[in-house]
C-alpha cells in the first residue's frame, strides 16, 4: 500500500511526529504561534528555494509559509524528513532559524521547512498528504 494514515491525536504544539512512508521519514509538526509567525515573517526574496516543493499543489506555487503548512491556520506542516542536500536525517528545534538542522554538512531549515543556509539546494519537500478527519492525517 502506497498510502498510510497517522493518528496526530497526540501530537503536542511544538512537537513532531516521525513517521515512516515508502521507507522514508516523514515529519509531522504541530507547530506553535511563534513557530508559525516567525516562518511567516520571512519575505520570499531572503529564501533560496523559493518554490513550496509542495505536492499538494501547483508545482510554480511560491514558498510563502501559506503554501507549505497543511492547514489554514498553519499549525501542521507535514514534510519529508529527508535533508535535499545528501540525505541526512535534519534533527528538528534545531539550527540557526529554529527549525531542522542537518549535521552532515550543516544545511539549516526554518520552521516551515525551508533551506535557509548551507549546502541543501532546495526546501523540504511535502508530499501528497491530506486531513481524513482532525485527528488523522493521510499520507499519499
Ligand atoms: Fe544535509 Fe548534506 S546531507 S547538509
Amino acid at each position: 500500500l502506497s498510502s498510510i494514515r497517522v493518528d496526530i491525536s497526540e501530537v503536542l504544539p511544538g512537537t513532531q511526529l516521525t513517521v515512516k512512508w515508502l521507507g522514508k521519514p516523514v515529519f509531522i509538526r504541530r507547530r506553535t504561534e511563534e513557530e508559525i509567525s516567525a516562518a511567516r515573517e520571512v519575505e520570499l526574496s531572503d529564501l533560496p528555494d523559493q518554490n513550496a516543493e509542495n505536492a499538494n499543489i501547483a508545482a510554480d506555487a511560491d514558498a510563502s509559509d501559506e503554501n507549505r503548512a497543511l492547514d489554514d491556520t498553519g499549525e501542521w506542516l507535514v514534510m519529508m524528513g529527508v535533508c535535499t542536500h545528501l540525505g541526512c536525517v535534519p534533527l528538528g528545534d534545531a539550527g540557526d532559524f529554529g527549525g531542522w538542522f542537518c549535521p552532515c554538512h550543516g544545511s539549516h531549515y526554518d520552521t516551515s521547512g525551508r533551506i535557509r543556509r548551507g549546502p541543501a539546494p532546495r526546501n523540504l519537500p511535502v508530499p501528497t498528504a491530506e486531513f481524513v478527519d482532525e485527528s488523522t492525517i493521510k499520507l499519499g
